[in-house]
């Protein structure tokens, strides 16, 4: 009766709520499924940040709620940045949705569920939607609950392999994810989310790091910290100590706790690269050497009408200093092609600077118009097709350069996280340091273990070796 099935868009802040808001459903008894046809609850949880990620959800909803139009037993949900962003106008073209519910109440879609399904059971069809899209202070402290692997519910909404649903013992979760940080007041001129996630909230560093500490206990091995721009951690709520921001004093903390092997995070802001943070690559262990630091654009013309405080020369510089103190540097970025008024001189000066730097992971976006924002209402709209090409140009350079990084691999022994069987459970997959995904042959044994993987043979994407220690059967 209470099969819930939440499907989730978007970046990982997205599958970090979600698998806050399946944590606090199975603590009120709902079961979390992995089935959509087995659902009596949907929940999508949305993405606002382009038009294609709405109208994806949008269709969604609107087929279910074709399809489910003769259960009246059946809810469907709307949560997170769609939800906040449209509102309750969202029920002019989905006027079946059930519950509608923005991105500081999450916490509350138990409360929810359990009142539609009261009116449900005292026989009344459900009259009249809910719609909650209230700002609420303190709701960045409530993304806290975690969900045990035998939940059902892996990292992410993926079905856990066939090892938990058999009845052998459920394997342990390895990564975990980590609010630390909701919001974002830098008002980028192309971007939605201070609209659908509010002003910067940080989470009290004392509960981070406690929350860390259990996952520690709990098996946990690597830990994404988690917000909309995580430089800016804490910025109202600690003081720098002798230079420190309060960012990289959380980071020292987490490094900390003995459990803890590997700390990642996303997304930060380049502006938050000061001296401490890049000293930090030098002096935290654990900290892995992979940055994703979003680039945006490398016309300082164009940065500059996005509202980007930095100029290319200055990002150059960071890139430069992360190399010094860590020579075997990833880096990641976030580009926009097409934004208003780019020129091909412009768009020149974003290919020269990708090049130069030489990522090893790209995101690389076609400029979507967010109602709005400063951006939607600038002359000079770039057309599809000008969109499209800078895409395709930036996405083979990307390749290439994975096809270079991976080629500098073969024959290399990396220290590798076992995750756990890779989807098709023909083997297991980890990670590198770097965040390069490598598939090979092992045993449940070492699930949680860093082990040392000796890459044999690449794809762009992935990377496949051989176990590099002696004596252990696998
Ligand atoms: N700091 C945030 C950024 C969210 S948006 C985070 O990573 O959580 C993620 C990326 O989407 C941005 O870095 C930007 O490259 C891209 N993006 C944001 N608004 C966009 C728009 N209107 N059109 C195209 N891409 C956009
Ligand atoms: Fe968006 Fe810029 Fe913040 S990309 S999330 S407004 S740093």
């Amino acid at each position: 009766m209470n099969r819930v099935y939440i499907k989730t868009y978007g970046c990982q802040m997205n599958e970090r709520d979600s698998e806050a808001v399946a944590a606090l459903l199975r603590a009120r008894g709902y079961r979390i499924v992995q089935d959509e046809a087995a659902c009596d609850v949907l929940l999508l949880n949305t993405c606002s940040v382009r038009d294609a990620a709405e109208q994806k959800a949008i269709g969604k909803a609107a087929s279910v709620a074709q399809q489910r139009k003769r259960n009246p037993r059946f809810i469907l949900g709307i949560l997170g940045c769609m939800a906040q962003n449209r509102g309750a106008a969202l029920l002019d073209t989905l006027p079946d949705v059930d519950l509608i519910v923005g991105t500081q109440k999450f916490h509350q879609v138990p409360d929810y569920l359990d009142n539609l399904r009261a009116a449900q059971a005292a026989g009344a069809p459900l009259a009249s939607s809910i719609v909650d899209i209230a700002e609420e202070a303190g709701s960045q402290n409530k993304i806290k609950d975690h969900i045990l692997p035998q939940d059902d519910f892996g990292r992410a909404g993926t079905p856990l392999p066939a090892a938990a649903a058999s009845g052998v013992a459920a394997l342990p979760m390895v990564t975990a994810f980590v609010s630390i940080q909701q919001g974002c007041n830098m008002d980028c001129a192309f971007c939605i989310v201070p609209k659908t996630r509010g002003d910067e909230r940080s989470r009290p560093m004392d509960e981070i790091v406690r929350e860390c500490e259990e996952l520690a206990d709990r098996g946990v091995r690597e830990v994404t910290l988690l917000g909309q721009i995580v430089t800016s951690y804490g910025r109202r709520d600690y003081a720098h100590t002798d230079g420190i921001t309060p960012f990289v004093q959380l980071l020292e903390r987490v490094n900390a706790i003995p459990g803890i092997k590997r700390i990642r995070f996303t997304s930060p802001h380049p502006r938050g690269f000061k001296e401490d943070l890049i000293q930090a690559y030098g002096r935290l262990e654990k900290l892995c050497e992979y940055v994703h630091l979003p680039l945006q654009s490398g016309s300082d013309r164009i940065l500059k009408a996005m509202n980007r405080p930095y100029s290319r020369d200055r990002y150059r510089q960071i890139v430069d200093d992360l190399r010094r103190v860590r020579p075997d540097m990833y880096f990641s970025t976030d580009i926009i092609v097409g934004f208003p008024g780019e020129t091909e001189e412009d768009f020149a000066q974003t290919r020269e600077l990708f090049e130069a730097c030489n990522y090893d992971m790209a995101y690389i976006f076609k400029y979507s118009i967010r109602t709005g924002t400063p951006a939607a209402t600038m002359a000079a709209q770039a057309s599809d097709e000008v969109k499209e090409a800078r895409n395709q140009v930036l996405l083979a350079l990307l390749a290439a350069n994975s096809d270079r990084r991976n080629a500098t691999l073969l024959g290399t022994t990396q220290e590798v996280l076992v995750e756990g069987p890779d989807k098709k459970g023909l083997g297991y997959m980890g990670r590198t340091r770097g965040n390069r995904i490598v598939h090979f042959a092992a045993n449940e044994r070492l699930i949680g273990e860093l082990v040392p993987v000796r890459i044999e043979r690449a794809s762009t994407a992935v990377l496949y070796g051989q176990l590099a220690l002696a004596g252990v059967a696998h």
